[in-house]
């Protein structure tokens, strides 16, 4: 059976086709980014104008690279929320539009629900050697995005959410520390990097205390962060000590972050007496908790999954998957389907 998945919550527009619930024949993502840049952060306005422009070009190019009839399409799923609504609607009313031309059934997926899919797609579009992994039944879920941080509790039956940022989300602070430092958006990657250069020595910063085992709070790290940066900056005599200072900064900041990610998830696994953990969403891409998680699940004897770095990031491979699972499960969306800004996760 072939899906045709559609997605544009945010700043990507991006369509893709499954062949079966796993099988990627292709996956095309056109992001916004260079037009986001320059406001460093997203624009909404920015974000579904591109959208508009983009999704008949993208969803040809996806029908051309998968290589399939446009007419064996049998489902069509589409991220319905959440997301920016601007954005949404765009994805929402082309999904419904190809569906009832097609004939097919349409399903509304939950973007965040899709990411902790992404580490079991294969296919050689993805771009690296496809691991013939399957999904287990029982995990720990971890969405680690630049809108959410949430922990999830997946018994094979139902999912029970069992944690999330009170304020922001992780993705969020990488954004926030790096523009306060001067060094552009998006954060993550280039903190990610710089990280790798820095002393985590310099400066330590504490895990917040919480009520909630399994919640997170990095708006206070970013804030440490702002202090330190602003103390420490002006004494700096040369580019050179400046530069030194951003990396050691960034160093302290990824080893915090990437710890309280990864201590509060093996809790959990570790409650739960789950084996394995799933790991989705943009800051799934962080090189330091790939392996900080990976080596720390394999001490308890655990796995942990993460995606392929073509899927790290918002993609409609990701929703064709979910939407093939809520088609087999019998849900079929009404053509009179509204976009939805928010929506609760595995209702
Ligand atoms: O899931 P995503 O593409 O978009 C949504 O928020 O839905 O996530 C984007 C977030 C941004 O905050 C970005 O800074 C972060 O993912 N990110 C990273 C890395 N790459 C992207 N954070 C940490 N390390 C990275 N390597
Ligand atoms: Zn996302």
């Amino acid at each position: 059976m072939l899906i045709l998945g559609i997605e544009t919550s945010c700043d990507e527009t991006s369509c893709a086709v499954l062949k079966g619930r796993d099988r990627v024949l292709s996956n095309v993502v056109s992001s916004s980014l260079f037009r986001q840049r320059p406001f460093g952060g997203i624009v909404p306005e920015i974000a579904s104008r591109h959208c508009l422009e983009q999704i008949d070009v993208v969803f040809r190019e996806a029908m051309r690279a998968a290589k399939v009839r446009l007419s064996d399409i049998r489902l069509v799923a589409v991220t319905q929320g959440p997301g920016l609504i601007g954005s949404l609607l765009v994805g929402v009313s082309f999904a419904k539009m190809l569906a009832l031309r097609l004939g097919v059934p349409c399903v509304g997926v939950n973007h965040l629900e899709a990411h902790l899919e992404t580490p079991f797609l294969k296919g050689k579009c993805l771009g690296e050697i496809p691991k013939p992994l399957t999904r287990p039944e029982r995990f720990v879920g971890l969405l680690v995005s630049g809108g959410h941080t949430i922990l999830t509790w997946h018994d094979g039956r139902r999912v029970k959410r069992m944690g999330e940022t009170v304020d922001d989300a992780a993705g969020e602070a990488y954004d926030k520390v790096a523009k306060l430092m001067g060094l552009g958006y998006p954060g993550g990657p280039v903190i990610d990097r710089l990280a790798r250069e820095g002393d985590p020595g310099r400066v330590r910063f504490t895990m917040p205390k919480q009520d909630h085992p399994y919640d997170f709070s990095f708006s206070g790290i970013k804030t440490a962060v702002l202090y330190f940066y602003q103390k420490h900056a002006p004494q700096c005599k040369t580019a050179r000590a400046l530069d030194q200072l951003r990396r050691d900064i960034a160093a302290g900041f990824q080893e915090a972050v990437v710890d309280w990610l990864v201590r509060k998830t093996l809790a959990l696994a570790k409650e739960k007496r789950a084996s394995d953990i799933v790991v989705g969403g943009g800051v799934s891409a962080n090189r330091a908790l790939r392996e900080k998680m990976t080596a720390e699940a394999a001490n308890e004897g655990n796995r942990a999954f993460f995606p392929p770095f073509s899927l790290t990031g918002d993609n409609a491979a990701m929703i064709a998957c979910r939407g093939y699972d809520l088609f087999r499960a019998g849900k079929r969306s009404p053509l009179n389907m509204a976009a939805a800004a928010s929506l609760p996760l595995f209702a």
